[in-house]
């Protein structure tokens, strides 16, 4: 937490487990982070990680994806419930929907994600499989700001691990789950600071527009 930090209203958005949920809240009951968590959101009532938002006193909410006809409607009723709240930061923790145009103009440059792979490489799912049957020496996870292309917008933190010879896609899953929890919760300490910033579709730090991403340094 730097001196410039102020709580910024945040709703972190879930379909799963919740590990990097977690990871917020921790981060945030250590004061290494100054957000106040003011709703988690999932689109499916049996993720774990609603558990975890229980246990930690925070608001819920579910939307469930299958209950809305098409992906407008169901994006409309995911606005309505996060306008409740009046959220200056949206966080993508593992949610397994792609946001439609409405919803990322109305949060423009607020939303952060994490994608498992070192973007631009590996955008979309099964990553760590992909990964380990291209032979690849490196894997890791991007955070990036989201805008109306899946896993394009500018990014913003990367965190590399190795890929070993006898991985399975479940360990190779676990190490960069790792490294996730300690680069989402940091970039969101660099929003909440006020040192990055989303302008004119790029990511800025400390104002210099990033070309590419800062690799994983600890920056608490
Ligand atoms: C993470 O690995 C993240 O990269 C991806 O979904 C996973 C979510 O895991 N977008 P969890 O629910 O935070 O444990």
């Amino acid at each position: 937490m730097t001196q410039n930090s102020r709580q910024v209203s945040t709703a972190i958005l879930i379909s799963g487990s919740g590990t990097n949920l977690q990871a917020f809240i921790d981060a945030t009951r250590d004061g290494l982070l100054d957000l106040s968590i003011v709703v988690v959101v999932s689109n499916r009532a049996d993720a774990y990680g609603l558990m975890r938002a229980v246990d930690a006193g925070i608001t819920t909410e579910c939307v469930q994806n299958k209950d809305y006809p098409n992906r407008a409607a169901f994006d409309e009723a995911l606005v309505d419930t996060l306008e409740k709240y009046e959220p200056e930061l949206l966080i993508l923790a593992g949610f397994m929907r792609i946001l439609t145009a409405t919803l990322v103009q109305r949060y423009d440059g607020k939303i952060l994600n994490i994608h498992p792979a070192l973007l631009p490489n590996y955008p979309g799912l099964n990553t760590h499989q992909r990964v380990i049957d291209a032979g690849e020496k490196w894997h890791g996870s991007t955070v990036h700001f989201v805008t109306e292309e899946l896993d394009a917008g500018p990014s913003i933190l990367q965190g590399r691990v190795p890929v070993f010879a006898n991985d399975t896609a479940d360990m190779l899953s676990a190490r960069v789950q790792a490294i996730e929890h300690k680069i989402y919760p940091q970039a969101a300490a660099l929003f909440t600071s006020g040192r990055l910033e989303y302008k004119n579709g790029k990511s800025w730090l400390d104002g210099v527009q990033l070309d590419k991403p800062v690799q994983y340094d600890d920056v608490f």
